[in-house]
């Protein structure tokens, strides 16, 4: 059996994802929609809007997709699952009704508290309870976390250390729309203090195998100083936990939201990003989401020692009943990005240096926020590559100095990238 298979995104996660399942001797053909110019190493990429699910209904039936992989959050909250198997089509991803976990805070935190997983207490307040949210705010203790209901990019969360800065907060989802429909509810939480993990889960509904613990680097600056962003780099082991807490996760967090949405009807599939907090009090969930994390997936997936695309085919099959993955070495992710992000930058310079680091050993670079313009590949985005490092036997400090030297030879006007990746990850290996 071969099998035609089209990812759907255009950032580092896709290009990952596409590497990895281009690997698989169950292949045929491997095309991206809108893909990106890393991605041309290895599918066919074909320029069809994300947005238009016909377009991509069409493109699947003309060249006889046997699945669709979907990267990003938003098709997936959308329902393009639902829409694709209308017409037979079978997608790595859950539902619509199950991608809610991701898609709207309220639903996760009702599905917890009623499946006893552990998480901050909250409370939701809807946009006409502008003056009780506002009440709470004063009395309650601080810091104390913001959160808008529905899909933000990532940018939906607050933290905020007093009362001013909450009313703020507060004043521009309600007052000032900042967040449009996303922002009609949201949710005050308790603030967790701990280390953070992401574990992938990947699932059929009812059986599931995990993929290497990773961690990411959120903020823009050294020392997880400044503004949150998409992810500055990211690094993966399966020392990160340890069998304990691994157990933890699975009896206190995963069986339970997973047989919780089996009975709510909508048994989920694809991947379920569980987003973690090491807290003194035990392991607690700090948000879901309903694809592979970025830049996470891009070590973790350097980790995985399994067929991905046999996995992802199993997994849409419901087929996943004594499957097992294994997981083994070490991985890091360094973002290069523009100088500004998150905020305003540039883009538009030409890269260089692409072809010095090609042939490396252990060195692959994924494109995130590149273009071709005439035959050169030119920053188009916030993040513009990730160059990852991955290694069976080097010890992790090789690791990272690999990757810092990597990124030197790689050049476009701008490049920013954080100094510190991986440092944190040293600590948990000493
Ligand atoms: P989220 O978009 O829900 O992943 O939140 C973004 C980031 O905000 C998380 O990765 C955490 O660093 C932080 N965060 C979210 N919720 C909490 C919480 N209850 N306590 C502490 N930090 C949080
Ligand atoms: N790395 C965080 C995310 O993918 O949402």
């Amino acid at each position: 059996m071969k099998l035609n298979v089209l990812v759907l995104g255009s950032g580092g996660r896709e290009d990952a994802l596409c590497h990895k399942i281009s690997k698989s001797p169950l292949l045929k053909n491997l095309y991206a929609i809108p893909g990106n110019p890393g991605m041309e190493r290895y599918a066919k990429v074909v320029k069809v809007p994300l947005g238009d699910f016909e377009a991509i209904k069409n493109f699947c039936i003309e060249k006889e997709i046997d699945m669709v992989v979907v990267g990003p959050e938003e098709p997936l909250v959308r329902g393009i699952k639902d829409y694709l198997s209308k017409f037979n089509i079978p997608v790595f991803g859950p539902s619509g009704k199950s991608a809610q976990i991701e898609g709207s805070k309220s639903f996760a935190k009702a599905l917890m508290k009623r499946k006893g997983v552990p998480t901050a207490s909250h409370i939701i307040f809807h946009r006409d309870e502008y003056h009780k949210a506002r009440e709470f705010l004063e009395k309650s203790a601080y810091p104390i976390v913001i959160k808008v209901d529905g899909l933000a990019a990532g940018k939906g969360v607050t933290i905020s250390q007093h009362f001013n800065h909450a009313l703020q907060t507060l004043d521009e989802i309600f007052l000032h729309n900042k967040f449009g429909v996303s922002g009609n509810s949201i949710v005050l939480e308790e603030y967790l203090d701990g280390e953070e993990v992401s574990v992938f889960v990947v699932t059929d509904g009812k059986d599931y195998v995990l993929l290497s613990p990773a961690q990411d680097y959120k903020r823009v600056g050294d020392g997880d100083t400044g503004k949150n962003t998409g992810g500055m780099g990211s690094y993966s082991f399966n020392e990160i936990l340890s069998d304990g807490q691994i157990d933890e996760i699975k009896h206190s967090i995963i069986d339970p939201v997973l047989d919780g949405l089996l009975e709510e009807s909508s048994p989920y599939t694809g991947c379920l990003y569980c987003g973690l907090i090491i807290t003194r009090e035990g392991i607690k969930v700090i948000e879901f989401n309903c694809r592979f994390g970025d830049p996470e997936t891009q070590v973790v997936l350097q980790n995985l020692e399994n067929d991905l695309l046999e996995l992802m085919y199993l997994t849409v099959k419901g087929e996943l009943k004594n499957y097992s993955t294994k997981n083994s070495g070490k991985a890091i992710c360094l973002v290069l990005a523009s100088f500004g992000y998150p905020d305003s930058y540039e883009t538009g310079y030409e890269i260089t240096g692409l072809d010095l680091v090609e042939h490396l050993n252990d060195t692959i670079i994924y494109h995130a926020g590149t273009s071709k313009v005439g035959g050169k590949i030119v920053s188009s985005g916030g993040r513009v590559l990730n160059v990852v490092l991955s290694s069976k036997e080097k010890d992790f400090k090789e690791l990272i100095n690999n990757v810092y030297q990597t990124a030197e030879l790689i050049n476009f006007e701008n490049k920013y990238y954080r100094k510190d990746i991986g440092l944190r990850g040293l600590l948990k290996l000493n």
